[in-house]
């Protein structure tokens, strides 16, 4: 069994250093007509070619405005949607190459587990609590009534509800703290692996937010769980994610850790979501006007054409020529120590920043991940752990006014 990292049992491994539950790589998925290599004509795009890891045990955010596709990521992972095309791997196997029967086989594990963002829609108004919390454990075969019932009230114990209480009652009976408890409770009571919980808090009030986000927190620890929470709101994630990553319009542009991102954002978009979020640290303080468009400078720009080359573009103060190219995600360099005697040598980025800085990200468009330090025993240096996909990543802060 593997060790689970408790404050109890701090030598456990940290989950950055535990092998990946979840793999997606390269994931495109579109609306409308199925799309093909030769054809999108009909479909509508909603995610474009999205990389993501996710470890036993770990909290990863996903942030984005509204319509940048999160729900689409969680659905797809989930096998709710069918990808155009991409790998999601989960614990080694291939959910997108799975065939219509295997799949429903793969959800009736209860490995994966979904909250939906609305609680109502996964409670039926006509069920007791108890029953709506059960539920999920007829299809992965669980006994007896009796047994249902039982891990079901295990489960609300879980989410901090009286079970003897609550479980007689029917979700309109209850708060909406309550009922999104409830769906926690419904999402751990097949003990899965892995929980995407969709928008958890956006609808609830501060302190029902607070006990929501501690409640994942602490279930990840105890049920060794991996959770991906989904939200529009940064500030709700820096208090509990380990990582975080960033939708813009259907494409990852940012991910690393949560602290490195909130603190240092290497993409213009990030940097702005960070400078709106008056409850996140900034770094030297940056004004959502530093980052905006200049309304002088843009009114005489030509209009950024659509679909053409960074996705960010049309609203980035930054964008140069280089940016009709879209940026592929590169890995962040690793800010190295400075020696007492001197400075420390550049990065592959900084050199390229330096001496052109219009290519230094397609300079290192792909470079191997080898590049970067990695501590004896730390991540796996395959998957960069900070990745930005931006041309300008190292220089547009030399930019600001
Ligand atoms: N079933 C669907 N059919 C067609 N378009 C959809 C469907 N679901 C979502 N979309 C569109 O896909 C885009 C991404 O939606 P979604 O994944 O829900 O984003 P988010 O969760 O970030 O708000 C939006 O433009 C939305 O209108
Ligand atoms: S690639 Fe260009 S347009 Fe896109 S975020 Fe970076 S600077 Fe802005
Ligand atoms: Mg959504």
């Amino acid at each position: 069994m593997t060790a689970v990292r408790t404050d109890e049992n701090p030598s456990a491994p940290a989950p950055e250093n535990r092998a990946p539950l979840l793999e997606i790589s390269g994931l495109t998925v579109s609306y409308g007509r199925r799309a093909t290599a030769l054809r999108r004509a009909g479909s509508t795009r909603v995610l474009s070619g999205v990389d993501l890891t996710v470890r036993a045990g770990e909290i990863l955010g996903i942030i984005g405005e509204t319509g940048s596709g999160k729900t689409t990521l969680a659905r797809a992972t989930v096998g709710l949607v069918r990808p155009d095309a991409g790998e999601i791997g989960f614990e080694g196997r291939d959910v997108t190459r799975l065939s219509r029967r295997d799949l429903r086989g793969f959800r009736r594990t209860g490995r994966v587990q979904y909250m939906f963002q609305d609680p109502l829609r996964s409670q039926d108004p006509e069920l007791t609590v108890r029953q709506v919390v059960a539920e999920p454990l007829a299809s992965v075969g669980a006994a007896t009534r009796q047994e249902r019932a039982r891990r079901a009230d295990e489960a609300l114990t879980l989410v901090g509800l009286d079970a003897g209480a609550l479980g007689p009652r029917t979700p309109a009976q209850l708060s909406g703290g309550q009922r999104q408890r409830v769906s926690l409770a419904r999402a751990i009571v097949t003990r899965p692996r892995l929980l995407l919980s969709d928008e958890p808090v956006s609808a609830l009030d501060a302190s029902n937010r607070n006990l929501v986000l501690s409640l994942l927190d602490r279930l990840r620890r105890e049920l060794d769980l991996a959770v991906v929470v989904i939200s529009h709101d940064l500030s709700s994630l820096a208090g509990i994610a380990d990582r975080v990553a960033v939708l813009y319009r259907g494409r990852l542009v940012e991910q690393g850790p949560i602290s490195e991102v909130l603190e240092h954002p290497r993409h213009p978009y990030t940097a702005l979501l960070t400078a709106s979020a008056p409850s996140v640290r900034r770094e030297h303080r940056l004004l959502p006007a530093q980052l905006r468009p200049d309304p002088v400078l843009a009114a005489g720009r030509t209009p950024w054409p659509d679909d053409e080359g960074c996705v960010f573009a049309p609203r980035c103060r930054f964008a140069g020529p280089a940016c009709r190219e879209e940026p592929a995600a590169v890995p962040v360099p690793v800010p190295i120590p400075v020696p007492a005697s001197g400075t420390a040598a550049p990065t592959p980025v900084e050199t390229a920043a330096r001496t052109a800085p219009e290519t230094a990200a397609r300079a290192t468009a792909r470079p191997t991940a080898t590049r970067l330090p990695s501590p004896a025993g730390g991540p796996d240096p395959s998957r960069p752990h900070h990745t930005v996909a931006c041309h300008h990543a190292a220089t547009w802060r030399g930019g600001l006014g």
